[in-house]
């Protein structure tokens, strides 16, 4: 039985009090997100059961209850609040995958606090422009991420702790920096939990655009509503599931589905803390007999490449549903997946800005492979006219994905940055800023992004922030960064570089450059390819062309460049 009946039903009954009535959430109310996921979990009479497993690279597993998850994340919303942390400041997470990564978001919204989780793979520089963004009171993260954060301490004076978990004091710590020892704090048996209302905020999650600097995506507690019922339905979430999300939150999948969703049903979750190998994934899921397995369309591919015969190995036979997000999904991915582990991959298409699953593929519903699938009940989604955002009633032609504002976890601002947030509404339409046609079934069909904004292995990346950072390069005159086609990754960045005079271009000056952004901004960000040039594209206007390079290297027809300047 999936908890979802029929897609044409659900469609038909659906109304956002649906979910209210089973959270038992009245309008006017307090609903605070971190108590949902916890501390309700135990009043159910669920205290006993497993909240997470958690497996680090070495192998060492670790388990925790709701109420050890109850007890910890109020252990640590006490100490954020001793410390003079107050309800709506920005209480940064910078961590590996590692339980305080998890408990530590939780407890941030017990005290009222706004999440602020960051990949722990940043560099210093896309740290700080984030953290600069947000006005962060404070930072919770690790020894081994520490030396990114001292750097940028001159720059950011606001930033009152750097509060580090696994301080083992073989050194001395320095300013602003403390200890959490979490084995060592003495349990808080009550806590008394922020009385957030629907639209208190609760997380910030940065989001790369094609212009300008990241933007932090603001959400409330109230987008509990919609995390909780769509991990129910399209996740199909039940009681004795051992459900595995592969990301990271500090991406919006690992927050909306790696805690909020998932607890708020008082579900089994189990977090691998390493790198991606096929081999060491299939073992994860036959140990810990995984049944439900959220991931992402490069990940798939990885597994593809790797081959069948891997697959034989293991036993598993755990496995239930699956479901990916991110970027399109192949029908030859959903179609080998069917014949490996016996299971379609079920592809899901939302936003950081939409906070919850937008379109997707039901349990209950017939897969078109290559399709995402249908708008969630509740949801209201169409494509629009790419120019009068008239919604397009004709099946097949091309629009821009739109969808009605008001559902719950619906982002309510960018943060310190209202203009943008408006400019992403259109005739009464949120514009999601993706191109995709609906056929005569109702299936959306994904186009590609309607912006130079780069999806690498399912992460955006923004090329202005990269050419940015290029530009501090003492090498680099002026560059162009833009997306190339990858069999595994789909998009790999590519930069194209003008030289200074007195610079030749290089093997070693390229590998150099490559180096530069990788520490200053992610390896995501990083440029898997350079080619030196002597000049830019450009507008007459003198603005970089970046869809002439883009055409490039796709193949494709390079469109209008009439108002091209160096042509
Ligand atoms: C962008 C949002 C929310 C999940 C993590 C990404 C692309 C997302 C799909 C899909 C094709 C997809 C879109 C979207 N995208 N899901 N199923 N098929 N493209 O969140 O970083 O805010 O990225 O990812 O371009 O706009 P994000």
């Amino acid at each position: 039985m999936t908890n979802m009946r029929s897609y044409d039903e659900e469609i038909r009954d659906f109304n956002w009090t649906i979910p209210e009535k089973e959270l038992e959430y009245q309008p006017g109310h307090d609903i605070n997100i971190g108590a949902y996921c916890s501390d309700r979990i135990c009043t159910q009479g669920k205290g006993d059961k497993l909240a997470l497993i958690w497996e680090g690279h070495a192998g060492e597993v670790k388990q925790y209850t709701f109420n050890d998850m109850r007890l910890l994340t109020n252990t640590m919303a006490q100490y954020l609040k001793n410390l003079g942390l107050q309800p709506g400041e920005r209480i940064c997470l910078f961590m590996d995958k590692i339980p305080e990564l998890y408990f530590g978001f939780l407890a941030i919204l017990k005290m009222g606090g706004i999440s602020q989780p960051l990949f722990s793979a940043f560099g210093a520089e896309s740290l700080l422009t984030r953290l600069a963004d947000a006005g962060t009171a404070a930072i919770i993260t690790q020894k081994k991420h520490v030396a990114k954060v001292r750097v940028l301490l001159k720059d950011m004076p606001g930033l009152r702790h750097i509060i580090i978990v696994d301080d083992d004091e073989s050194k001395p710590l320095r300013e602003r920096e403390i200890a959490l020892h979490m084995e060592k704090e003495a349990r808080v048996e009550n806590f008394p939990v922020f009385p957030s209302k629907a639209e208190t905020p609760s997380v910030l999650h940065y989001t790369s655009g094609t212009t300008g600097k990241p933007k932090g995506a603001q959400h409330v507690h109230y987008s509990l509503i919609s995390q909780y019922i769509s991990a129910k339905y399209v996740l199909d979430l039940q009681d004795d599931d051992i459900y595995w999300c592969t990301a990271d939150p500090g991406w919006v999948t690992g927050t909306s589905y790696g805690i909020i969703g998932p607890w708020a049903n008082g579900i089994t979750q189990c977090v691998l803390d390493a790198g991606f190998k096929a081999e060491s994934w299939y073992r994860f899921i036959e140990k810990h007999k995984v049944t439900v397995w959220y991931s992402a369309p490069t990940a798939i591919r990885s597994l593809m490449k790797e081959g069948d015969e891997i697959v034989k190995k293991f036993d598993l036979s755990s496995l239930r549903h699956l479901c990916s997000v991110g970027e399109p999904l192949n029908a030859e991915a959903v179609l080998w997946s069917k014949k490996v582990f016996g299971l379609f991959f079920h592809d899901t298409f939302w936003q950081t800005e939409t906070g919850s699953m937008m379109i997707s593929n039901y349990p209950t519903m017939k897969i078109k492979p290559g399709s995402m699938g249908k708008p969630f009940p509740g949801i209201t989604a169409t494509v629009v006219d790419l120019k009068t955002h008239e919604p397009i009633t004709k099946a097949g032609i091309v629009g821009l994905i739109a969808i009605k504002p008001g559902w719950p976890s619906m982002f309510r601002t960018y943060w310190n940055n209202e203009e943008i947030y408006q400019s992403k509404f259109k005739n009464g339409w949120y514009i999601c800023g993706d191109r995709a046609s609906i056929d005569e079934d109702g299936y959306f069909w994904f186009v590609g992004r309607d912006d130079d904004v780069i999806n690498t292995a399912g992460h955006l990346v923004g090329p202005f922030e990269i050419e940015s950072a290029l530009l501090e390069h003492e090498s680099v005159a002026e560059s162009a960064v833009v997306g190339k086609p990858d069999p595994v990754n789909m998009e790999v960045v590519k930069a194209f570089i003008a030289l200074k005079p007195g610079f030749q271009a290089s093997k070693m000056l390229e590998l150099d450059i490559m180096n530069f952004i990788r520490k200053k901004l992610s390896p995501l960000a990083m440029p898997q390819e350079i080619e030196f040039v002597p000049s830019l594209p450009k507008t007459r206007s003198g603005k970089i062309m970046r869809r002439v390079l883009r055409a490039q290297e796709w193949g494709e027809e390079i469109g209008d460049i009439s108002t091209l300047e160096n042509d």
